[in-house]
């Protein structure tokens, strides 16, 4: 495949995974009862019943502007991955350095809901015909764990867990995947809590790692888990930072670590350092 070739097929990937191409459909109201009062949630939930056994699914427009999808600002009704472009974008270029590099070890990222990110990184193995590392796919597949605030004081109050639209089963995410054609032996799922699953040891050296768990915890528990694994050179990337608890776990993990690598903006929320 030509470098121009594989660009375009990068550039559509990017595309297809963050539904950027076609404008953003009405959202059921049933996947967006995120901040709703609990007696609206049942409210919605009774009716959307009602009328789903009628055939008609209740939904509300979307007013999304074109700029917050590709940016990632928004939890998008069908988009495969909800990073936004420029988020991709950083994980090309990190892959492609790690080739050019020649970077040991494997991919992971740890949060992958529907799976996007993570297919976008078997993309890219896949335009560069590499077929000896490996992408691993880290998720609880049934949303966020409740805050553990005993532990993680920063998580106090958190509220994700309850949020049944960040719960994606692992066969939702391997179709996903399959779609794309993208669903092969490279490809291995690591299903249940970062803290018990993190430290397989099927997960030997890492290449990159893309840490995306958004609260304090999950974010804590991966860095413990998969930092030391990390080659030298290779990529940590994080996609939460705008978020206090994920930024809390990063500051403190590399400031008890005494770690100086310089960490670098992507866009407003995603950062990435190389390790020393
Ligand atoms: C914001 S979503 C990830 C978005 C995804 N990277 C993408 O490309 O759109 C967060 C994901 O992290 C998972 N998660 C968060 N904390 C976890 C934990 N401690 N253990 C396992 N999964 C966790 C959730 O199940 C969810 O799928």
């Amino acid at each position: 495949m030509s470098a121009e070739t594989r660009q375009l097929y990068l550039d559509l990937m990017k595309k297809t995974l963050t539904y950027t191409l076609w404008p953003e459909p009405p959202i059921p109201l049933m996947q967006s009862d995120y901040g709703r009062h609990a007696i609206s949630r049942a409210m919605v939930s009774i009716l959307s019943k009602v009328f789903g056994a009628m055939g008609i699914e209740l939904c509300r427009e979307s007013n999304f502007t074109e700029r917050q999808r590709a940016e990632g600002h928004i939890w998008p009704a069908y988009a495969h991955t909800m990073i936004g472009i420029r988020r991709l974008e950083n994980l090309q270029q990190c892959i492609e350095v790690v080739l050019d590099e020649h970077i040991e070890g494997d991919l992971i990222e740890a949060g992958v809901w529907r799976g996007g990110a993570c297919i976008f990184m078997r993309a890219v193995l896949a335009a560069f015909q590499v077929s000896d590392r490996r992408v691993f796919v880290a998720d609880s597949f049934e949303g966020l764990p409740k805050p553990d605030a005993g532990k993680h004081p920063a998580d106090e109050g958190d509220r994700l867990h309850v949020h049944s639209f960040l719960s994606v089963s692992e066969e939702e995410v391997a179709d996903n995947f399959r779609k794309y054609g993208l669903l092969d032996d490279q490809v291995i799922f690591l299903k249940g809590w970062f803290k018990n699953t993190l430290y397989s040891t099927s997960i030997n050296q890492l290449s990159l790692m893309r840490l995306d768990g958004d609260m304090y915890g999950s974010t804590m528990d991966a860095l413990e888990a998969l930092y030391p694994k990390l080659s030298t050179g290779g990529f940590c990337v994080v996609d939460d930072y705008a978020l206090p608890g994920c930024r809390a776990a990063v500051d403190d993990y590399r400031e008890s670590h005494g770690m100086k690598s310089e960490m670098r903006e992507i866009d407003w929320t995603g950062r990435y350092w190389r390790k020393d």
